[in-house]
């Protein structure tokens, strides 16, 4: 880190000043593993925009990623070096849960832009202190769940904002898998030795442990670095629940999580189900299993009194539809005439709207399928159009927080048994 008192930053030309389309954006980038190297090929799209610097704890995927750049981006052997190169504009974190927090901040109190990946923080409190370091340092923050900026997205968005579904008062969404992969047993690269690999990088403020290459490359599996199931894949689906309701919080969280079978490899739970209840008036449901898939990967159904929406990665099918009202079962309980009479008056209006030509069909379903740029390209180009601008990220720290707060709460309420409720004014105390 460099000597520079913190907030020194907010008061240079680069924290709210936009930049001519020509200045070129260099970017340094805190670990290049699985997801970093996706980020990388996305960012070598983005126009003016070039990775100058890498880091990592491991040093295949260093090789890897100065492949990748055409060995334009400078290997830097301790991310806080990155930060101290006054030359770098903006940095992506898409290391492990436990340093995001830590590095995220240390990057804004450094002057430069961040885009860490989800989920923003390993803790509830974590978020607000990010939350301030935002606010003193008035540098930009983009969290990296890309489904919100994705076509898919924005179209159920709206569709759900005219209207269409009614009253939506229950989000049902699910992830499920079964396979090694699925489960996060990561296959370890073969030349990863003690020579390759930064233990004590990796390991940061997490509990001392011995060198162990499982925990290196499938840290998802581990709570010291990772809250699994609930901050690795329900953080997605809360960021986009919260994107298409206008909601911020669940007042009420409620969960369950068990691990059933992959016990040798984890201390995680492989199975998660969650009860979100939101105070804007409706209730989402969670589900996660490494046991099975029969859902095909991710399930995501938002249920309104008018009409369903399914959404996919990049495909939406709204389905129209009232529940047809049959009371056929109810009248056959009356008196013989008063059951004749009800049928008699269904059957006379159905008729009246008939000779009106007013026939009330329900309306067949209707599909979107997204075409254009994927969700993680659009997402990097949001986050880089904001740099050059300075108008807030689409994503920014009280989005990353939330969701990631959802995924602690679930995590909460599994791990000590009990219904965890959202303390909203101590959130607000703290801006
Ligand atoms: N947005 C998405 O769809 C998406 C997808 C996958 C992963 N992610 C997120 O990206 C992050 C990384 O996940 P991943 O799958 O790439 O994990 P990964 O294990 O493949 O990569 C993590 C990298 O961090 C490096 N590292 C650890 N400590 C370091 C340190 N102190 N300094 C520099 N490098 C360090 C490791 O060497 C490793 O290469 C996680 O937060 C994860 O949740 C997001």
């Amino acid at each position: 880190m460099s000597g520079a008192p913190a907030g020194a930053y907010v008061l240079g030309a680069s924290a709210s000043t936009p930049r001519s389309f020509n200045d070129k954006v260099t970017v340094g980038m805190i670990a290049v593993g699985a997801r970093a190297q996706e980020l990388l090929e996305g960012i070598k799209m983005v126009e003016g925009v070039e990775i100058v610097a890498i880091c990592d704890a491991y040093k295949g995927r260093l090789e890897r990623a100065v492949e990748r750049s055409e060995g334009r981006a400078k290997i830097y052997d301790n991310y806080r070096k990155i930060f101290d190169d006054d030359t770098i504009d903006a940095v992506t974190i898409a290391t492990p849960d436990h340093w995001h927090k830590q590095q995220v901040i240390e990057a804004l109190e450094a002057g430069k832009d961040v885009y860490c990946e989800k989920p923003l923080t390993y803790t509830v409190s974590e978020g607000l202190e990010i939350a301030e370091a935002v606010k003193r340092t008035g540098k930009l923050l983009q969290i990296g769940s890309q489904g919100m900026s994705s076509d898919t997205q924005h179209k159920a968005r709206e569709i759900i904002r005219s209207g269409r579904l009614g009253r939506v008062t229950m989000i049902r969404a699910s992830y499920n898998r079964n396979s090694s992969s699925g489960a996060w047993l990561y296959p370890i690269p073969p030349d990863a030795s003690p020579e390759t690999v930064d233990w004590e990088s990796f390991l940061g403020s997490a509990p001392k442990h011995h060198y162990d290459l499982e925990r290196f490359f499938r840290w998802r599996c581990y709570r010291d670095y990772s809250g699994g199931i609930a901050t690795d894949l329900f953080v997605h689906l809360c960021t986009t629940i919260h994107f298409l309701m206008d909601a911020k919080m669940p007042a009420t969280v409620a969960a369950r999580g068990n691990l059933y079978r992959w016990k040798e490899s984890r201390d995680v739970p492989d199975t998660l189900n969650a009860i979100l209840e939101y105070p804007e008036g409706f209730t989402v449901n969670l589900s996660s299993t490494f046991n099975n898939d029969y859902t095909r990967g991710q399930s995501f159904q938002v249920l309104g009194t008018e009409g369903t929406l399914e959404i996919g990665f990049r495909d939406l099918k709204f389905i129209p539809g009232k529940g047809r009202v049959n009371n056929r079962w109810i009248v056959k309980s009356w008196p013989r005439q008063l059951e004749q009479d009800y049928h008699d008056k269904i059957k006379a209006h159905a008729a009246a709207l008939a000779a009106a030509n007013d026939v009330r069909r329900v309306k067949e379903s209707e599909e979107y399928k997204e075409t254009g740029r994927n969700a993680t390209l659009q997402h990097l180009d949001h986050f880089f159009d904001s740099v050059r601008s300075r108008k807030p990220t689409v994503q920014d720290v009280w989005a990353g927080h939330r969701a990631a707060a959802c995924a602690h709460l679930i995590n909460d309420s599994v791990e000590n048994d009990r219904i965890v409720h959202w303390d909203f004014d101590k959130e607000l105390q703290r801006l």
